[in-house]
């Protein structure tokens, strides 16, 4: 994809749906009792692959434009799924793996979990272990996938602390809750992670309590035993896929970009908190509750200049805050580079197990534009005030680098070539429509 410098944004736009909540909407939904409605479903091709694998285990599902009706297989006291008649393919997504393990684990068939060769190399222990403290049987080579799994109902229920802050862990042991006989316990010591799981349980009915303490450790327990009720659900705009769109009418003067009807739900927000903190101009208004998730309308006004507002010193991000900013940090890398007295990211080792080692890629191609970049184990640093300069770039296969280094070659001195690009499709396949069409040369 050629990529030509862009002037100012102006616009205004709904987005598609939320692609985390829209997975565990279908799978939620998938196991309750009646057809709920799911409207603004997202477009992704992740959550593709979630319908996909549900159809696989016998789920069956009508779609009317962006609306999904999903006939649940649950009964008064049952959730049965059918054997798969071969493996279910997760394609690039994580999320669909890792979710679909936790209700695999409880249901009385083998199974088997595969995806793309990204997927086939990313992590997995950190579901192999809960699910199997809860019974089931799991088998893999070096703990990736395909994962061989033996579901054992009912489960037993655990309480489990999470080793590291990940809302797709703790999504898994609370879907394999719902299978548990009895009262599951997760407790988030790190961070507390995106909990679109918890709201959208609740919203179906399960009974999940969430206490955080003082020293904000967050104890989420799940009552199982209980299908989920048939409630309709209307998914939010994708807030993940707006920060894109927010970081361009940021960077470029004179922009002015209103978003309606985005997911600002609080575990979400850290990239408008930090954006604020850089000097940014964005405003979030009209926030209301649908679904038990927080809706909101974003309005940038494009500054161009971003700094520390503190001191103009280096604006740094470590500690807990990183991993509520998990998805934004090859963006925010790119905004690094036009702060005053540049940015750095520690503690952010998880990005080099997401779709790519994403700090290889913002690195390597942050280089290819003229930055100043320096590479750690665990985050990266980059020099403020950088003229970037076009280049031929890389996507790796990673959506979010993609749509990262499309918004780079907008602001870079000449014309960019994306390689891999088509990529973005895995969670915003409008993403290059929707872009020129509020973009002025
Ligand atoms: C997600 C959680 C995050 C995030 C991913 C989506 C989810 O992953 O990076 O894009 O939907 O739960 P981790 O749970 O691995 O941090």
């Amino acid at each position: 994809m050629k990529i030509l410098p862009a002037r100012r944004l102006e616009g205004q736009m709904e987005l598609p749906g939320d692609k985390s909540i829209s997975h565990r909407a279908a799978i939620i939904a998938a196991l309750a009792r009646g057809r709920p409605r799911i409207s603004n479903f997202s477009t992704s091709a992740d959550c593709a692959s979630t319908l996909a694998c549900l159809a696989q285990l016998g789920v069956r599902f009508k779609r009317e434009a962006n609306t999904i009706i999903i006939e649940g297989v649950g009964t008064e006291s049952t959730m049965l799924l059918q054997a798969p008649p071969s493996a279910l393919d997760c394609g690039n997504s994580g999320t669909t793996m890792r979710l679909l393990a936790g209700v695999l684990a409880g249901q009385p068939f083998a199974s088997t979990l595969t995806g793309d060769e990204s997927l086939r190399a990313r992590p997995m222990r950190r579901i192999i272990e809960p699910l199997q403290l809860m019974g089931a049987r799991i088998s893999s080579e070096q703990d990736r996938a395909p994962l061989q799994i033996e579901g054992r109902p009912p489960l037993e229920p655990v309480s489990y602390a999470l080793p590291l802050p990940s809302a797709q862990v703790k999504s898994c042991i609370l879907l394999a809750g719902l299978n548990a006989s009895g009262r599951t316990e997760v407790i988030e010591s790190h961070a507390q992670t995106r909990d679109h799981t918890e709201r959208m349980l609740r919203w179906f009915g399960i009974n999940v309590k969430v206490e955080t303490n003082k020293q904000d450790r967050t104890r989420i327990t799940i009552e199982g035993g209980k299908p989920p009720l048939a409630r309709d659900f209307s998914v939010p705009g994708d807030l993940s896929s707006a920060a894109f769109l927010i970081a361009a009418a940021a960077l470029l003067p004179r922009s002015h970009l209103i978003l309606q009807n985005v997911g600002v739900n609080p575990t979400r927000t850290q990239f408008l908190q930090t954006m604020r903190e850089l000097g940014a101009d964005i405003r979030v208004r009209n926030v209301r509750d649908v679904c038990n998730e927080s809706v909101g309308d974003i309005e940038v006004r494009g500054t161009g200049a971003l700094a520390n507002s503190k001191k103009q010193t280096k604006f740094i991000l470590r500690g807990t805050r990183v991993a509520g900013l998990i998805d934004e940090l090859p963006m925010l890398a790119v905004i690094g580079t036009q702060v005053e007295g540049g940015l750095e990211v520690r503690d952010a080792g998880e990005l080099r197990v997401k779709e790519s080692d994403r700090i290889r890629a913002t690195i390597e191609n942050l280089r290819r534009m003229n930055a100043e970049v320096e590479e750690y184990d665990d985050g990266f640093a980059v020099g403020g005030r950088t003229v970037l300069r076009g280049a031929l770039l890389d996507a790796k296969g990673d959506h979010r680098i993609a749509m990262a280094f499309t918004i780079a070659a907008l602001i870079a001195e000449g014309e960019s070539m994306i390689e891999g690009a088509e990529a973005v499709s895995v969670s915003f396949p409008e993403f290059f429509a929707l872009l020129e069409s509020i973009t002025e040369r």
